[in-house]
């Protein structure tokens, strides 16, 4: 960290909670928690997702170039962060416990504890060093439950949740 920098002015950010889902070449089926997801234009729709290189979502994005949002609701569980947020896809078949839907795009959209969901098709990436930002066009998106959309300030403080180092807000 900077000297000039004191952290608590980057945790003021707001951002929400979401699962960000994608395919491998070969169709095998993913998905993670991520907080820094957000729209970036609306002509036409796009949004952007930062990835860790280290994730098992993001070897599948760029296999597929395809990836979901779902938008997390207020009663998501610990237990289900801790299944898609804190484990990798590389020793845990993640997919097998959670509902899902095949996508437009072939991608599994993760449909426990979600407000809604888009499909993206990945028109571009910027690599930031520790993470890559997939900007995506959205292809297809639709309101799926009720309920109100969690905020990563209420995760921290409602819930009592971390982010670990993979997330790009860890707070050490
Ligand atoms: C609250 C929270 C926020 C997170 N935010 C991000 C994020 O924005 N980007 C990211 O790459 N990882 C983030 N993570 C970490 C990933 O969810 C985690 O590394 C996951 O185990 C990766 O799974 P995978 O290897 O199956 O893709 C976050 C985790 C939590 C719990």
């Amino acid at each position: 960290m900077s000297e000039g920098l004191d952290a608590k002015a980057l945790w003021s950010i707001s951002y929400g909670l979401y699962v960000v889902s994608s395919r491998s070449g070969e169709g095998r089926l993913n998905g993670q928690i991520a907080n820094s997801v957000f729209q970036v234009t609306s002509e036409p729709p796009q949004v952007a997702a930062a990835i860790n290189k280290g994730n098992l979502t993001h070897e599948y994005i760029e296999e597929s170039g395809v990836f979901a949002v779902s938008v997390l609701s207020q009663d998501v569980t610990m237990k289900f962060i801790g299944l898609f947020g804190f484990r990798s896809g590389r020793e845990v078949d993640k997919l097998s416990q959670a509902r899902y839907m095949p996508g437009a795009t072939g991608v599994p959209v993760v449909l426990d504890y979600s407000v809604s969901f888009i499909e993206a098709e990945v028109v571009g990436s910027l690599d930031v060093g520790t993470h890559t930002i997939f900007v995506g066009r959205v292809v297809a998106g639709r309101v799926i439950g009720g309920g109100r959309p969690l905020t990563y300030a209420e995760y921290h403080e409602l819930k009592k949740g971390k982010a670990p180092k993979a997330a790009p807000t860890y707070r050490g």
